[in-house]
């Protein structure tokens, strides 16, 4: 590789480090976004002025970029924001199993040309091949999942452990085989039985855990792409794969706490024989339901509010009202801020992303940590889309699918607010006991219409 094009992948490699640094903050993400994206499109490119690689198959190289730019430009334009999880989940997918075809080419010119590599290579090769084909399989599983393709409940089957055993032992046998005496035959069936794996992987987890586990195949990706590096010496590779891997492992870990679940409970809990996914029934207990107007009066003459966002703030696009409403409750004196739970909605950083959308100012979103102790003192708490984080059943209910996740303390304020359409459960699927609280009432309705009449009947107060 000339000199040059080595110090354009390091110049590229320090843009990815800088891009996941600028990601790290609301105010930098557009231009750490940004600069990742020019990094990746030059890096791209570099191939293409490389004379002594003597590319072939040009035409079809250009053909195959201008199919992906397209499907990616349109994809990324016009998903919703609900459905990023899968969005996400796809592009990973497909990542792994490119990466997983790179190097069975790579090892198919190798094997036919006669070329020795030490053990190690094949090593990594194997990896490469196993791990990015379990990414591409689980990647699809979790994308059929979120996208109602197929059930999002834990799928289990008599034997499933067995089998899960057998392929893992068999995956590890076939890629020592395939470190000592390289066939091409032994790496597509090492191939296969990665596919096989990623399916038994993600088959049994289901519900609420999808997302975490989108995260985890993400570090998987990146780990396949790193190990793709060694194998063609590309140290830009190396580097993006290992950034990839390390966020991806982070990412999942650091879910994972938030819902005050281990990685392993998260993956294994249904072969266990615990679901992951409570019922989801509706419930038929009564409640106490409230109109705007008596609502817009609790909120209008309320000294201090907290709001609480959750996913159904993202369905119903209410984003932009209920700025409007803490707008207007502020000219009012009324103190506002939004309490925002790590895993409200459906990836990391939802509410964050949704609210910095409607231009709410950063400072008015509290963490979770900051805020839980502020609900004691708080006159009215409303709860827009959101169930699972405000569930006490996480506290008190040891077995619920959300034992353990720690939770915003809504139940301490002297007055709770729900907007929500009907009485049907949250994402883990089980009754919310905050509902039929003394303190609690219930606005009915999808959250956008029933933002606007507030509004209006907070400004007509
Ligand atoms: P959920 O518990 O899923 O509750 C959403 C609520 O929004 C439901 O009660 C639903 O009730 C209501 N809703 C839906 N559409 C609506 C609309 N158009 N208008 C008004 N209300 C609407 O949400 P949450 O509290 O944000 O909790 C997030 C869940 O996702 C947790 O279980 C969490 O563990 C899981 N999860 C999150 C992540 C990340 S990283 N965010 C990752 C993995 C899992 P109705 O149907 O009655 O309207």
């Amino acid at each position: 590789m000339p000199t040059w094009i080595q110090l354009v992948f390091l110049a590229c490699g320090v843009c990815f480090i800088l891009a996941l640094k600028g990601l790290s903050g609301p105010k930098t993400a557009r231009n750490g976004n940004i600069l990742g994206a020019i990094a990746a499109v030059v890096a791209c490119l570099m191939p293409f002025f490389w004379s002594d690689l003597h590319l072939r198959h040009v035409p079809l190289i250009i053909i195959a970029i201008a199919i992906g730019t397209i499907g990616g430009v349109y994809g990324a334009r016009t998903v919703q924001m609900t459905q990023m999880p899968q969005m996400v989940a796809l592009f990973n997918g497909v990542g792994g199993g490119a990466a997983a075809l790179v190097a069975l080419l790579e090892l198919h010119e190798h094997v036919s040309a006669d070329i020795h590599e030490n053990w190690f290579v094949w090593a990594a090769t194997a990896f490469t091949i196993v791990v990015g084909a379990t990414s591409f399989a689980g990647s699809a599983i979790t994308f059929a999942k979120l996208q109602d393709l197929m059930t999002s409940r834990p799928v289990v089957f008599p034997g499933l452990r067995y089998l899960f055993g057998i392929t893992l032992g068999a995956a590890v046998v076939l890629s020592v085989r395939l470190a000592i005496a390289p066939s091409v035959w032994l790496a597509v069936l090492l191939g296969l039985i990665g596919l096989l794996f990623g399916l038994l992987l993600v088959l049994p987890v289901g519900g609420a855990d999808v997302p975490i586990v989108i995260s985890l195949l993400n570090a998987f990706t990146g780990l396949t792409v790193a190990a793709g590096g060694y194998v063609l010496s590309n140290v830009l590779l190396l580097i993006a794969g290992t950034l990839v891997g390390a966020s991806g492992t982070f990412l999942t870990l650091l879910m994972a706490r938030a819902m005050g679940r281990s990685v392993a409970n998260i993956l294994f809990g249904a072969l266990k024989g615990g679901s992951t996914l409570g019922a989801g029934v509706a419930s038929d207990r009564p409640v106490k339901s409230v109109n705007p107007e008596d609502a817009a009066i609790m909120l209008g003459y309320a000294d201090r509010v907290i709001i609480v966002p959750g996913y159904g703030l993202a369905v119903a696009q209410a984003q932009h009202s209920l700025r409007e409403l803490v707008d207007v409750l502020g000219e009012r004196g009324v103190q506002v801020d939004y309490a925002i739970h790590p895993v409200a909605g459906r990836m990391p950083g939802h509410m964050n992303v949704l609210l910095a959308e409607a231009q709410v100012p950063y400072e008015q979103l509290r963490e979770m940590d900051e805020i839980n102790g502020d609900f004691t003192d708080t006159d009215v708490v409303l709860i827009v889309g959101a169930n699972d984080v405000v569930n006490p059943a996480a506290k008190s209910t040891p077995g619920a699918p959300i034992y353990g996740m720690p939770i915003l303390n809504a139940d301490e304020a002297r007055q709770i607010i729900f907007m929500k359409r009907s009485m049907r459960p949250g994402f883990a699927g089980i009754e919310n006991e905050l509902l039929f609280d003394e303190k609690t009432s219930l606005l009915f309705g999808d959250a956008k219409d029933s933002m606007g009449k507030l509004l209006n009947a907070v400004k007509a107060l």
